[in-house]
């Protein structure tokens, strides 16, 4: 399908995260040559940035099936025994948001990741044994947005860590002709630009966006992008110049209408606003950070003076 096509198969056409592709390229040379397993990824960063899609990737390149799965769908150890019993000799299992992993089942994953072994206890009460079951060897890649919810055993049985960044707007511009490509769409260096510099540096919002442009170009133009059509439908779209949505506006004004600039708890301006907690500060609050419209303080968050600015309001003293 198109959604399957847009994403990348290999590390040569998996554009950005230079350092971790270099790396990884390596690993998975020098794994190939042994005939060996390659060792378990853990990536992490910011939701959008292309995790699945790297693990995809990685299974691609090793020439092994991919299994995936996200951490709250394991319940129990047996669900977990069920996924790495069925792997083939080499296959990458990919867990997403791993963090959220019940501790119990991070206990079963020990041995599986360390020895390719599981440790099962058959019965109950009196009657009860421990069984050892061995596994086919295979490759763990790991997501989370999160590394430091990570518990520091399991993130010890990772041997590469690879922290994934935000985009540069070149990078989300080439993601952008890729993927208008692959849609058949006609777009310009400019609609392209316009495109990448609203996506806070992520493709997953670049690829979307591109989405609703070119419904926009094709209803109301001859279907081809360009910079008028990208501004109109990302207008209409509520997605400001910076890319900061309804949701982003409603949070940065919340902190300075309601809370005077901050700071202000998490949960408080969660609450206030309508939002899950997890949602700001997984989604919203990583990309605030990053272009310095938040702070993150042991009081609470604070909007700096670039929200004032960004909103046209006076910075206060
Ligand atoms: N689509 C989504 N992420 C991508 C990436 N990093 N490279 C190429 N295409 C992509």
């Amino acid at each position: 399908s198109l959604e399957q096509t847009i994403r990348p198969q290999l590390l040569e056409t998996y554009i950005g995260q230079d350092q971790v592709k270099k790396n990884l390229s390596i690993y998975i040379e020098a794994a190939k040559n042994r005939q060996e397993t390659l060792d378990h990824v853990l990536l992490y960063g910011p939701p959008g940035l292309g995790k699945t899609t790297l693990a995809a990737v990685i299974a691609n390149e090793m020439g092994v099936n991919l299994r995936t799965t996200a951490g709250p769908a394991i319940e129990r150890a047996g669900d977990l025994a069920a996924i790495l019993t069925a792997l083939e000799p080499g296959d990458v299992l990919f867990i997403d948001e791993i963090h959220r992993l019940p501790r119990a089942i991070e206990e079963v994953l020990y041995p599986a990741m360390e020895d390719f072994c599981l440790d099962i206890v058959i019965g109950t009460g009196p009657s009860a044994r421990s069984v050892r079951l061995d596994l086919p060897p295979f490759t763990l890649v790991g997501a989370t947005t999160r590394a430091g919810a990570i518990s520091a055993p399991l993130r010890d049985r990772f041997g590469v860590l690879s922290r994934l960044e935000y985009y540069n707007i070149e990078q989300l511009q080439e993601i952008v002709n890729r993927s208008a490509d692959i849609f058949n769409t006609e777009i310009d260096d400019s609609g392209a630009a316009e495109i990448a510099r609203r996506s806070r540096g992520t493709p997953r919002i670049a690829n979307r966006l591109l989405r609703r442009v070119r419904d926009y170009a094709q209803v109301k133009g001859n279907g081809d992008i360009t910079l008028p059509i990208a501004q109109a439908s990302l207008e209409l779209l509520q997605v400001d110049q910076l890319g900061l949505d309804h949701i982003d506006h409603k949070l940065l004004r919340g902190i300075i209408e309601r809370f005077r600039g901050g700071p202000v708890g998490l949960d408080t301006i969660a609450a206030s606003i309508g939002e899950e907690s997890s949602t700001i500060e997984d989604v919203y609050e990583p990309y605030l950070l990053q272009i310095g419209f938040l702070q993150r303080t042991p009081r609470g968050r604070i909007a700096t003076h670039l929200v004032y600015e960004h909103f046209n309001l006076e910075v206060p003293e």
